[in-house]
């Protein structure tokens, strides 16, 4: 496995990969891998002849006091982790690298989808991800590339600008690995220490009680957003950003569910903010 630092380097790699014959799979991460990026390799390992794995801590999607010089960063241990699921490269540049002097074209997103909920809470922050984004799909020119339903708003967003832009690729969605007590699998949960990690997992008790409800027959949106919020409450203080149950296609929020509907929470916990969702209701 390699490691390029340049997008000259990464360019001039998968140049006669691609003239071999071999589709490209690319993986986006800001790096402290875990079990949920990893499951996004493998998926591209299985369906790609080449797998680029990004990795880069995004300046421009962090707001001023959302902990962009505190996020982890772990180069040594995440190229063996790469290279233990067979990753055919990564890439991970520099900030001057990706954001050089003057740089000045921005990917911006008029679109309610992208507007609600995280987009409300962190200004700026879909557009940071989409620049980034595009960058990246612009340099390594995937024929896919693996997102994962933990961030559900982020790959609504992305597919949508596969979309608007005409972008040659197909954007592949794959499923949110959880801890064994449920807790979503995140960088961020390194910050948290033994009393927040254990309160951390009100976040998918609470889906998970909604989950339920639902299936118990519970259709008032109100009532399984209590639920929710009821959950975090009782685990100990945490502010909460959102707790929402909206349409999985447009994060528009629903009343009654009728139709396919998804859960989403943000909340933080002794400093660190978490998200999490939850499909509660799929279309027949
Ligand atoms: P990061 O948080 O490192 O996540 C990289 C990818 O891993 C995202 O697609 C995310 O949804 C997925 N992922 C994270 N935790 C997961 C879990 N527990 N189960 C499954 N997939 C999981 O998301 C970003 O980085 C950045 O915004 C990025 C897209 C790289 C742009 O900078």
């Amino acid at each position: 496995m390699r490691i390029f630092r340049t997008i000259t380097e990464i360019r001039d790699f998968l140049r006669p990969q691609r003239a071999a014959g071999r589709s490209i799979g690319l993986v986006p991460t800001m790096g402290a891998l875990h079990e949920g990026h990893l499951s996004l390799l493998r998926r591209a390992k299985a369906e790609c002849g080449c797998v680029v794995v990004s990795i880069f801590v995004n300046p421009t999607q962090f707001g001023p006091n959302e902990g962009f010089s505190r996020y982890p960063r772990d180069l040594e241990g995440d190229s063996r982790l790469c290279d233990s699921v067979g990753a055919d490269a990564i890439f991970a540049p520099t900030p001057a690298e990706m954001y050089p002097e003057g740089f000045a074209s921005w990917v911006d997103q008029d679109d309610a989808t992208a507007r609600l909920l995280e987009g409300e809470c962190r200004p700026g922050h879909f557009r940071g991800v989409l620049t980034v984004c595009l960058k990246l799909f612009h340099i390594v020119q995937p024929d896919r590339a693996c997102f994962g339903q933990k961030d559900f708003q982020q790959a609504l967003v992305v597919r949508r600008m596969v979309r608007d832009l005409d972008l040659p690729m197909e954007l592949v969605v794959c499923p949110t690995v959880r801890e064994a007590d449920g807790l979503a699998m995140s960088s961020r949960n390194r910050h948290l220490d033994a009393a927040a990690r254990r309160q951390a997992t009100s976040l998918s008790r609470g889906l998970e009680r909604a989950r339920a409800a639902v299936a118990a027959g519970e259709r008032n949106a109100g009532t399984l957003a209590d639920l929710i919020r009821a959950e975090l409450c009782a685990a100990g203080p945490c502010r909460i950003d959102y707790v929402a149950v909206a349409d999985p296609d447009t994060l528009a929020p629903v009343e009654t569910l009728e139709r396919a509907a998804v859960a989403l929470v943000a909340a933080r916990i002794a400093g660190t903010r978490l998200i999490d969702n939850l499909l509660l209701l799929t279309s027949a």
